[in-house]
């Protein structure tokens, strides 16, 4: 009885038509639920046979109807694919040529910049481990400035980092000094507003060498020349500021570059914006790596930050919402 559907499947042309014969074999009248169905009226001496005959039936009905579909998808798309070719050697008038993200086009230079100095460039988890991302970086469980990174939490414990500094003790403990290292990459916090987005990027960078070999004079040096290729004619001045994993700590601000330093209001007045921390590595990290005899320095900044106030783009969130009038204004 099958060998007739098996000879209409042979002879199926397209998917639609293969979906339709399926229905007429499995579908609720299909054939073989209604010879299901007969199972009832069967003698009982004869059901085992006849179960046997509809269950082989099945199977190999089944079988053809998968072998076909198979068969009829790679012919589409063997199809599509010769019908969408493209001539990559066709003359356009007016081509349309993308951009890299301002985003991602920050980083990049941020990236060459400091690999120019020879620093390597270093990854870590997104999700990381509370020794990592806190207690490593002398920010133990009860230290208050660990409210200043409002913390998404895993169920099992682990956090999305909330800084690429973690990355400063994984190179420490995987690699031995003297290191020069950046570390670029995504960061999460709970927070959400004109300057704030759950995810953003930062670059951070360590320096570690033996002891007394890295002073602050070393830092200051290199962050006035990266600020000043990054952002052109500027000012810069240093602020003592606080950061557990480094002391002394510094922030880091530029003249405005939006009123070359007179005061306005995106600098509040101030003629001045901030734009990364730094410090001298504190004497706690090394200990927690287990490096003794040895001096360094760490900086970290918002790539964002960075790409807003180059390209004087007004609201952070806009830097994510793919909108191509945007964008387009960065080729
Ligand atoms: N981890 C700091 C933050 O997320 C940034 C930072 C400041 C990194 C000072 C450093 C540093 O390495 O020395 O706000």
């Amino acid at each position: 009885m099958n060998t007739n559907w098996l000879e209409k499947i042979d002879t199926i042309k397209s998917l639609e038509e293969l979906e339709n014969l399926r229905i007429d074999i499995f579908g609720k009248k299909g054939y073989l639920t209604l010879e299901f169905a007969k199972m009832k009226e069967v003698p009982n001496e004869e059901k085992k046979e006849f179960a046997k005959h509809l269950n082989e039936a099945k199977i190999s009905l089944t079988e053809a109807l998968e072998n076909k579909k198979t068969i009829l998808m790679v012919d589409a798309l063997d199809k599509q694919l010769k019908s969408e070719k493209i001539d990559v050697t066709k003359f356009v008038a007016n081509p349309q040529i993308g951009a890299a993200h301002p985003v991602q086009f920050t980083m990049d230079r941020i990236i060459t910049y400091f690999q120019n100095l020879n620093f390597s460039v270093e990854d870590g988890p997104l999700v990381e481990d509370d020794f990592y991302n806190f207690e490593a970086l002398n920010l133990p469980a009860y230290h208050p400035a660990r409210d200043m990174q409002d913390t998404f939490y895993t169920k099992d414990g682990k956090v999305l980092r909330t800084h690429t500094s973690p990355v400063q003790i994984r190179t420490m403990l995987a690699q031995k000094p003297p290191i020069r290292m950046i570390a670029p990459g995504s960061v999460f916090r709970k927070d959400f507003d004109l300057t704030h987005t759950p995810m953003f990027h930062q670059v951070e960078g360590l320096v570690v060498a033996g002891e007394g070999e890295i002073s602050f004079a070393n830092l200051k040096y290199v962050m006035v020349e990266f600020l000043k290729h990054m952002f052109g004619d500027v000012e810069v001045r240093f602020r003592p500021s606080f950061f557990p994993f480094t002391e002394p700590s510094s922030e880091v601000d530029i003249s405005c570059v939006f009123c070359k330093g007179k005061g306005c209001r995106v600098c509040s007045g101030t003629g001045w914006l901030e734009v990364l921390g730094c410090g001298i590595v504190d004497i706690n990290v090394f200990e927690a790596v287990g490096y003794k005899n040895v001096s360094g320095y760490a900086f970290g900044l918002g790539v964002e930050r960075f790409a807003m106030l180059i390209h004087k783009i007004g609201d952070l969130r806009s830097l994510f919402e793919s909108d191509i009038r945007l964008l387009g204004q960065f080729k």
